[in-house]
Order: structure tokens, then C-alpha cells, then sequence
């Protein structure tokens, strides 16, 4: 099988770590790196996160970047009533033995996406700071990255951050401009979708089952990640968003999918963070991306369970 290759930039987070647990139980992948924003949390929360999950899983071969600690313009915006402190809700991993490589991530995606040109699929999970000013200092990464799966934005769907703003967007809604209007070609996996995929305490029973470090890392940061969806959402469980981001490389079919030009407010008013489709085509402007409008919500939790019980299983061999 030819895998499909893929880098993270993400601000892990726990529904980062899901992902990035989706993307290291799932043969059709290899991850060639993983960048780190802030956002969820600090930047060295995040890169520590990153490399505690990659232990877990043992995979710290993958390298880890670090990237920017603050948005290019807003002043920084952190999530510790969703994510915990250091980002992983209630889960303690051991503190990770390897480091970050030397590089910063703005040259860390430039460095790889160039090295394969055609071959590799980003995929953006958390605020997009490090991929805008990748675009800024080495152009060339529009035209050779093969193509750009970003969890962001809230097209029909109400914000979670501001009434009308999705979180990644409304931290860093100048680098989601300059990210969406650069020509790469992007799909939006925006909360109309997401927020249709909840993982539930049941389904963590289901994979506690199994005895591993695993079911026990998601048992333990998903409880906070449900605390918090159950106080200021009413929803039972949690949205795991990244997962659902990361699932579309290999699994395109759980969404459907319209082309649309989709802006960002970068007005500074009641409304930053926006992002809205012109459905009726009132701009004229062409399609700047795919938005993932509709999703086959169970069908993509049962596939995220099972590819975490076969990491677990394969884990404790
Ligand atoms: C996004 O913001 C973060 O809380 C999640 O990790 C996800 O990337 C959802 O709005
Ligand atoms: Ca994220």
C-alpha cells in the first residue's frame, strides 16, 4: 500500500493527542512530523504534549517542532478551562525523554513539504500562526504541498468561542486570512461537522476494556474534556474535532463536501474570528476551498474506537 504522508501542525490539546493516537493507529499513514502552535495551551506545554504522546504510543521517532508562543496580531488566548493547565485535561504522562528538534516549525514545514513536492497532506488542528508565516517566508510550499485539511471556522454552525467564532480561528484570525485566501488547495472541517461527533462516556468504557496505557490516557483527559462540554455545552461527552480532521486523509467519504469562498473577519468588531461562506455567490469570488458541510458522525466515532483498541492491543504486545 503507498502510504499517504502526513504533518501535524497542532496545539495539543486533547483533541490533538486523539488525533494524533487516530493518525499512529491507522495503516494507510505515515506522519512525517509533527509542528507545534500555541493555542490550547503554551507552546511548551504543547510540544511536551506532543512528545508524552508519542512515547505513549511508541513513536518517538516522529520529530516535533516548536512554533510560535503568541498570534501574529491578537494577544494570546489560551484554553485551560477546556483543556486543563498543561493542555491534557486530568491524563499525567510521564515527562517525555526526548526534545523538540532544533528547527523552528516555520522552517520545519517548509524544509519537509519541499523535500516531497506532491506528497504531502497538512493537516492543521490548531490556531494557523506557523503555517502563514511559512507561506510568508517560503512561498513555494503552496504549489508543492499535495494538499491542506484544516480544522477551523463555524460556516453555519454557532462559534465556541464568541457566539459567531470558532476557537483556532478567533486566536489567530489574521494567519486563518492569510492561510485561506494563499491558494493551497484546502478542505475546512469546520464545527458543523465536528460538533456532530461526540465521543461518550460509554465509548470510553468500551475502550477501557482493553488494558493499556492507552484507554487509560483517554479515559483520563476526555473526563475533563467532558466536564467541561457538560458545563458550558450541555453535551454529553465530548467533540473530538481534530480526529475527525485527521480521519478525512484517509476516509474523504465520512463527509460531504461543498466549494465555496469562505472568508474570515479580521474587522476587529463584535463578529473577529467569523468565518462565513458566500453560498448565493454574491462576491463573484471563486471557491478558495472545500468545506466539509455534512458528516456520517457514528460511523466516524466506530472507527475511531476501533483503530484506539488495535493501537492499545498493539501497544502491550
Ligand atoms: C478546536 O479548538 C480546540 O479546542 C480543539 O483542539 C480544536 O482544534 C475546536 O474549536
Ligand atoms: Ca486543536
Amino acid at each position: 500500500m503507498n502510504l499517504k504522508r502526513i504533518l501535524f501542525d497542532t496545539d495539543p490539546g486533547i483533541d490533538d493527542a486523539l488525533a494524533i493516537l487516530l493518525a499512529l493507529a491507522s495503516p494507510e499513514l505515515e506522519v512525517d512530523g509533527i509542528s507545534v502552535i500555541n493555542g490550547n495551551c503554551s507552546v511548551d506545554n504543547g510540544a511536551a504534549n506532543a512528545l508524552a504522546v508519542l512515547e505513549l504510543a511508541k513513536a518517538n521517532h516522529i520529530p516535533v517542532a516548536r512554533g510560535f508562543d503568541l498570534p501574529l496580531v491578537q494577544p494570546s488566548l489560551l484554553a485551560p478551562e477546556t483543556h486543563g493547565n498543561t493542555g491534557l485535561g486530568y491524563a499525567k504522562l510521564p515527562a517525555p525523554k526526548t526534545k523538540p528538534v532544533a528547527q523552528h516549525s516555520v522552517d520545519f514545514l517548509a524544509e519537509k513539504i519541499l523535500s516531497a513536492p506532491g506528497e504531502i497532506t497538512l493537516v492543521c488542528i490548531g490556531p494557523l500562526t506557523n503555517v502563514a508565516v511559512a507561506i510568508r517566508k517560503e512561498p513555494r510550499i503552496v504549489q508543492a504541498v499535495k494538499d491542506v485539511i484544516i480544522m477551523g471556522g463555524a460556516i453555519r454552525h454557532q462559534g465556541n468561542t464568541t457566539p459567531v467564532a470558532e476557537f483556532n480561528v478567533y486566536v489567530d484570525p489574521h494567519a486563518a486570512h492569510m492561510v485561506y485566501h494563499s491558494g493551497m488547495p484546502i478542505t475546512l472541517v469546520p464545527l458543523d461537522v465536528t460538533y456532530q461527533c461526540i465521543l461518550t462516556p460509554d465509548d470510553v468504557r468500551r475502550l477501557q476494556k482493553i488494558k493499556s496505557p492507552i484507554p487509560q490516557f483517554v479515559a483520563d483527559s476526555t473526563r475533563f474534556y467532558m466536564e467541561f462540554h457538560d458545563e458550558f455545552q450541555k453535551i454529553e461527552g465530548c467533540v473530538i474535532n481534530d480526529p475527525l480532521a485527521l480521519a478525512l486523509t484517509f476516509a474523504p467519504e465520512l463527509c460531504d463536501y461543498e466549494e465555496h469562498y469562505v472568508d474570515v473577519d479580521i474587522s476587529g468588531g463584535v463578529s473577529m474570528g467569523n468565518t462565513y461562506a458566500d453560498f448565493y455567490k454574491m462576491t463573484k469570488n471563486a471557491a478558495n476551498m472545500k468545506v466539509a458541510l455534512g458528516v456520517r458522525a457514528r460511523d466516524f466515532v466506530e472507527l475511531f474506537l476501533e483503530r484506539m483498541e488495535q493501537l492499545s492491543k498493539k501497544i502491550s504486545e
